[in-house]
């Protein structure tokens, strides 16, 4: 049985994220999409808010077929993944930029779980662009985020603006 964890902020989920949990889907029988939850961040959506979000859009989209699942945590990712036996921690790479954070990561994460590999998983050239907060800052200016976000999250982001 192997379960890859994918921890990520979420903020909002985007068809970039979607689109690596599909990429996970076949490489793994389980995946958690791990929800930080940073109270010390100001995020958009709340914790619980991100996680039905992408619940909301992975039943729509009728991913994992029962072996996805989407929780939030606390604390390091690296104890949430020994804590959900995980054999791997996904995440996404959209172009070089990323690389070098992420491999930072990926060390620091090996040293506190060394039995836990980091999977990189490459997003569609089509999303190699799309980050939350880019989207977030296009949104609040007025520009249009269609395509690149499914249009539940796009609702959901204009019902927070216009309230
Ligand atoms: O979607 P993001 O914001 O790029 O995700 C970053 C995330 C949540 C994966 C990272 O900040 C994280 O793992 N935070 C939890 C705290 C932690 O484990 N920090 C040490 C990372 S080596």
């Amino acid at each position: 049985m192997k379960r890859a964890v994918f921890p990520g902020s979420f903020d909002p989920v985007t068809n970039g994220h979607l689109d690596i949990i599909k990429r996970s889907l076949p490489l793994f029988d389980e995946v958690i999409v791990a929800v930080l939850n940073n109270p010390e961040k100001q995020h958009m959506f709340s914790a619980d808010e991100r996680c039905e979000i992408i619940r909301e859009i992975a039943a729509d989209q009728g991913l994992g077929d029962g072996r996805l699942s989407i929780e939030s945590f606390s604390g390091l990712t690296a104890d949430f993944a020994i804590k959900k036996s995980a054999a791997a921690i996904v995440r996404g790479i959209r172009a070089v930029q990323d690389y070098e954070y992420e491999l930072r990561m990926a060390l620091m994460n090996r040293r506190l779980a060394p039995g836990i590999e980091t999977v990189f998983v490459m997003a569609a050239e089509e999303y190699s662009f799309v980050s939350s907060s880019l989207l977030k800052q296009v949104f609040s200016l007025g520009g249009d985020v269609s395509g690149l976000v499914p249009d539940k999250v796009k609702a959901r982001m204009l019902a927070k603006l216009s309230r």
